[in-house]
């Protein structure tokens, strides 16, 4: 078979690392892939805008299976468009990528079906949301709509912050905007639960805590997530359910009230608060580096899966997964996620030996010749297995100190809520 992966993340290249185990699969393509994908499949340097382009080659090349990995294609629809060419496609369609393309679908299935999510309102122009702030307590979170890569979220203190944030979203900071989401703040812990689908049946696929903190501590800017663990600390038996039950069952009811239906991976992002879990956001993908931390764990073959789901025959297959913990961390160029300096070479990755229980997934990299080079904010992913946390996150930092790499910088504190 002949599989093809969007995207060019960590996630794609584990994605990639882990469909490479499957003996159905003999050609891997990736659209347009990183340094790390170039090894294991071919690159293939296209504009992911340009559907028409893509929906050509894969028929040229007779591509039997689409995977799709970042959010932006899926929210633009590709699932519909490539479906229309006969191109097999797992990924969600464009009406049900919604849930992450536009908070304000989201709390509308929510206001509907009575899920746990925090308190929100929709207001329509400054004036509105301005008045509104005058009168509420702080902190508050305000929220565009749009699909703002994690970015058009602000948890605001004072009036002073709220107003800014209201007078940016509304200048178009994240895209034109008609409206934007108000809503209460939620004091708890944060918790990524996946799911996998095929429109009929869903299996769980993984539990994770990440860190989106740029610095130690939990300081500094958001960034896209500077490292994750897995399982999450949370998760329990009665927790599982509660989000089984209360909030994914009844959005599935959401999108079936609005006529469509989900299959893909989804990503539900959740405060936990007292061991109740309430819903932040969907995701319509896996997360990145979630996704890096999780799949090493899985031993069911990813290709039988991902073709069950795109067939309807999910309920046919159980998901293996090993016991072990998982860990990944990040390393980032300098200065990210602001400015950061580009086409630094990296050395030392051939002195780092990688095995069955530790990983290297490449981002934000290109090979040039022999050499790899930084070419992102987000660079490369280690992960580690192991049957504590404090172990994996030893591994993972022992092979990073020996890249030596002065351009870079990662959270030596990854997991420390379940190690320190
Ligand atoms: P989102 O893009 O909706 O995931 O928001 C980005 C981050 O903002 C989340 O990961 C949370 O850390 C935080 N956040 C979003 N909504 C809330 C909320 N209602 N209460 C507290 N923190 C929130
Ligand atoms: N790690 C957060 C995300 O993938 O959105």
């Amino acid at each position: 078979m002949k599989v093809g992966i969007i995207g060019s993340g960590g996630r794609e290249h584990a994605i990639c690392h882990t469909l490479k185990k499957s003996n159905k699969i003999n050609e891997i393509f990736c659209f347009p892939g990183n340094a790390g994908t170039s090894k294991i499949a071919k690159n293939v340097d296209i504009n992911l805008e340009n559907f028409n382009q893509i929906r050509n080659f894969i028929k040229e090349q007779r591509i039997d299976l689409i995977i799709v990995g970042p959010e932006k294609p899926l929210v633009e629809g590709i699932v519909d468009f490539l479906k229309k060419s006969k191109v097999k496609i797992f990924g969600p369609n464009k009406v049900a990528s919604q849930l992450e393309g536009s908070k304000i679908f989201t709390k509308k299935i929510c206001q509907k079906f009575n899920i746990p999510t925090a308190k929100f309102g929709v207001f329509q122009n400054k004036y509105e949301a301005n008045e509104f702030l005058k009168k509420t307590n702080f902190p508050i979170v305000i929220k565009a709509d749009n699909l703002a890569s994690g970015k058009g979220v602000y948890i605001c203190h004072n009036f002073e912050t709220s107003k800014i944030a209201v007078k940016e979203i509304f200048n178009g900071k994240f895209g034109e905007a008609t409206n934007l989401l108000i809503e209460e703040f939620l004091e708890g812990e944060e918790m990524s639960f996946f799911t996998i689908h095929d429109g009929k049946t869903f299996h769980n696929f993984g539990t994770a805590q990440d860190h989106k903190r740029a610095f130690a501590g939990d300081k500094g800017k958001n960034t896209g997530g500077m490292g994750a663990y897995s399982p999450s600390r949370l998760l329990n038996d009665e927790l599982e359910k509660k989000i089984v039950y209360k909030i994914i069952k009844p959005t599935l009811e959401g999108l079936k009230s609005l006529g469509t239906e989900y299959t893909g991976f989804l990503y539900t992002g959740l405060m936990i608060v007292k061991n109740e879990p309430y819903l932040i956001e969907y995701n319509v993908r896996m997360g990145d580096p979630e996704c890096q931390t999780i799949l090493p764990k899985l031993k069911t073959d990813l290709c039988d899966i991902l073709l069950a789901c795109c067939d309807g025959k999910l309920n046919e297959i159980s998901l293996e997964w090993s016991n072990k913990k998982s860990l990944c961390i990040v390393v980032c160029s300098k200065g990210y996620p602001e400015k950061y300096q580009k086409n630094v070479e990296i050395n030392n990755l051939d002195k780092i030996n990688f095995d069955h229980s530790n990983f290297l997934f490449h981002a934000g990299t290109k090979s040039e010749k022999e050499k790899i080079i930084a070419v992102g904010g987000r660079v490369l992913n280690f992960v580690s297995l192991s049957d504590d946390f404090k172990n994996a996150r030893k591994n993972i930092i022992d092979n990073i100190l020996k890249l030596n790499w002065t351009g870079g910088f990662f959270r030596k504190d990854i997991g420390y809520k379940v190690i320190d």
